[in-house]
């Protein structure tokens, strides 16, 4: 669902990280969220992008996220540290989850760099519930890791730091999962190689929880063969070649749908389906929701059969 907010402060976190605060501009309470939520916000750019709510869930009157100025980014972190001042109104998306905190017996929390804004919502809810629960926070150094005396307050030592500068690299992670006890669920948010080195390090993967900035790899296969995609509302026939995306087919045909990514790691464009063996490419669902069937990504995901029945 569309909002529209009004900046009601930024404040600078660590270099480079700008924290900034929503309110509806009526002073309205705003919609409710869980931790692992994000917003989608919609740059006068054109552009849309996805943050991590990173507040207090209990305080409806804002939302908050935090965003690094990413030097190759592909312009959405300069333009909110440029353009979002206080008192600008902007349109967002959302809240919506794709990381949510499930009930687990034990919960260990691992975040990198700026990947720790949900999981510090994770840890402040853990907290209040009296959970049983511990975390990881990686970053280069001490002073570009935002949030440390907000999680030191929340979590005493629960929460382990681990700066790069003071160890001589990064932490040592096969060590630091070896004590994962069955009943654990890993929440992982963080840049790709952290990512990638916790998904080697767990024994079973299968506990491992993750939110990425930006899809791990191309599309792992050959494109495919083409199929035709029928929107069952309007009825309109659209064929989507092997090497167009079902969302770049669709645009084209006068059928738009709302993306971000485009990389398979938003959720923006979820679509239903109706008809047809989706063929996921994607990184928000999870294999049971894959396997219960019902939506895809249309970015990045095809389609095995001939035709592919979409709810547009
Ligand atoms: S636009 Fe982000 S998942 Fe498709």
């Amino acid at each position: 669902m569309a909002h529209t907010v009004r900046v009601h402060s930024t404040t600078w976190l660590a270099p480079g990280v700008v924290q900034v605060e929503f309110r509806d501009p009526a002073g309205a309470d705003l919609p409710a969220w869980e931790p692992g939520a994000h917003l989608a916000l919609r740059l006068a750019n054109g552009m849309t992008r996805e943050y991590s709510l990173c507040g207090d869930p209990a305080d409806r009157r804002s939302w908050t996220v935090a965003v690094l100025r990413e030097p190759n980014s592909r312009g959405g972190s300069s333009w909110v540290h440029e353009r979002l001042t206080a008192g600008t109104l902007l349109d967002v998306e959302g809240p919506r989850n794709n990381f949510p905190l499930e009930p687990a017996e034990r919960h260990l929390l691992i975040a990198g760099g700026i990947g720790v804004t949900p999981v510090r919502a994770m840890a402040a809810e853990l907290a209040a519930r009296g959970g049983d629960w511990r975390m990881l926070y990686c970053g280069r150094s001490r002073e570009s890791m935002a949030f440390l005396p907000d999680l030191r307050e929340i979590g005493g030592d629960r929460v382990r730091v681990h700066a790069d500068d003071e160890h001589g690299g990064p932490p040592d992670l096969r060590a630091e999962l070896a004590e994962v006890t069955p009943g654990t669920v890993v929440y992982c948010c963080g840049p790709e190689p952290l990512i990638g080195a916790v998904e080697a390090a767990l024994p079973d993967p299968s506990v491992l929880r993750v939110e990425r900035f930006r899809a791990p790899q191309a599309p792992e296969s050959a494109p495919g063969e083409g199929f035709e995609v029928m929107c069952a509302a309007s009825g309109a026939r659209v064929p989507v070649g092997p090497d167009v995306s079902v969302l770049d087919a669709l645009s084209a045909a006068g059928v738009p749908v709302p993306s971000s990514c485009q990389e398979g790691v938003c959720g923006t464009c979820e679509t239903k389906v109706l008809g047809g063996e989706p063929d996921h490419r994607d990184f928000v669902l999870s294999p049971a929701e894959r396997e219960a069937g019902g939506t895809m990504m249309i970015c990045v995901s095809r389609c095995r059969s001939a035709e592919l029945v979409l709810d547009l």
